[in-house]
């Protein structure tokens, strides 16, 4: 990554990346209502005031007390706007970024979506990198927001197209000037995030909570969400769920079809994440349900919550009764992206 900004952000901020606490989290830099008059700085200081704590709401379920967390509320939509706005703004504070940089970043989906409609409103440029398998309401939104989107074609010895563009984002860095790679799949301050955010929240509605369970792709969601409940609720068990033909737990990585959930890699940050158990659904078990959450419980929610949703019910007939467990699942995005998908029955009978 070129960090070459020449603003007065960088005059102010000393970079000290290689200090880092007890959590792996960065330490240096200065705190961003310290960082003087950028228009960086005032705009983080203005994206901040939308993020603010999602709802939780409870869900009728046998044998335990069911709730589900509701990250769709997010400004863009998604779970991936508290890690889109934390790594800008992590970075505005150690002096990586100003207004002159260009921030590139590979992804198909929510991250991509918090980034652009961050970035502009921060007044920085932009450039996703994406592939064929990108959703059209993503790529529409995209295309919008930024001048450049590349989209690259060729897949990649897995299939799919992660390797392909991580090395778009690498050629598109050391050509562009002052371009600045967010690196969802290995940056702690995505970490850092939900730490400070997502579970944050949650340890401030819940006096106690027995069982976490959250999807799992660039890991950066469980790693600061396992760690921080952790030291809150040190009983507590973080489930890991994955969708079947995902590498992340060491399966051979296989086609999958319903974004979110998921990776062709095993993420970096997975190493961070304390977690006690894994499950992992098939992409049928997802759409039925998805289909479950949005028909009995009112919730139209996108595939990562219905792969988590599954995993509950599947383990709620290991607990026993006397248990009666404090529960708690992420729903990290809305159903309407899926529409086409894991809600068009049609689509879903053609999963392995
Ligand atoms: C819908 C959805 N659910 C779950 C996840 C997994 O979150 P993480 O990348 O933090 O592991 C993602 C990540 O992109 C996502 O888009």
């Amino acid at each position: 990554m070129d960090t070459n900004c020449s603003l007065p952000l960088q005059r102010t901020i000393v970079r000290e990346p290689e200090r880092r606490d007890d959590n792996g989290f960065a330490k240096g830099g200065k705190h961003l209502d310290q960082i003087s008059s950028s228009r960086l700085a005032t705009r983080l200081r203005e994206l901040r005031n939308t993020l603010r704590p999602t709802p939780h709401v409870q869900l009728a379920m046998k044998g335990m007390d069911l709730f589900a967390k509701l990250e769709y509320v997010n400004p863009v939509g998604s779970i991936k706007d508290r890690a889109a706005y934390w790594i800008l703004r992590r970075a505005a504070e150690r002096g990586e970024i100003c207004d002159q940089t260009t921030v590139i970043e590979s992804s198909s989906g929510n991250f991509a979506c918090a980034l652009a409609a961050f970035t502009h409103l921060v007044g920085l440029r932009f450039i996703p990198v994406i592939d064929p398998n990108i959703s059209g309401t993503y790529e529409s939104f995209l295309r919008r927001l930024c001048p450049t989107v590349v989209k690259v074609e060729d897949p990649d010895d897995t299939g799919g197209f992660l390797k392909t563009r991580l090395q778009k984002v690498k050629q598109l860095c050391a050509t562009i000037p002052n371009a600045f790679w967010t690196n969802q799949y290995g940056n702690l301050d995505a970490v850092e995030a939900h730490y400070e955010l997502t579970a944050t929240e949650i340890c401030a509605d819940f006096d106690s909570l027995d069982y976490v369970f959250i999807g799992v792709s660039t890991a950066g969601t469980i790693a600061g969400v396992s760690r921080r409940l952790k030291e809150r609720y040190p009983n507590i068990r973080v489930i890991a769920v994955d969708t079947e033909g995902s590498a992340i737990f060491g399966g051979a990585p296989r086609r999958r079809h319903i974004p979110g959930a998921g990776s062709s890699i095993v993420p970096q940050l997975l190493s961070h994440a304390k977690i006690d158990d894994i499950v992992l659904i098939s992409e049928r078990e997802t759409v039925q349900a998805c289909s479950e959450l949005l028909t009995t419980h009112g919730l139209f929610v996108g595939g990562s919550s219905g792969t988590a949703f599954a995993a509950v019910k599947r383990y709620a007939a290991r607990i026993p009764a006397y248990e009666h467990p404090t529960v708690m699942f992420l729903c990290a995005d809305r159903g309407t992206p899926y529409l086409d998908t894991v809600f068009d029955p049609a689509w879903a009978t053609r999963l392995e």
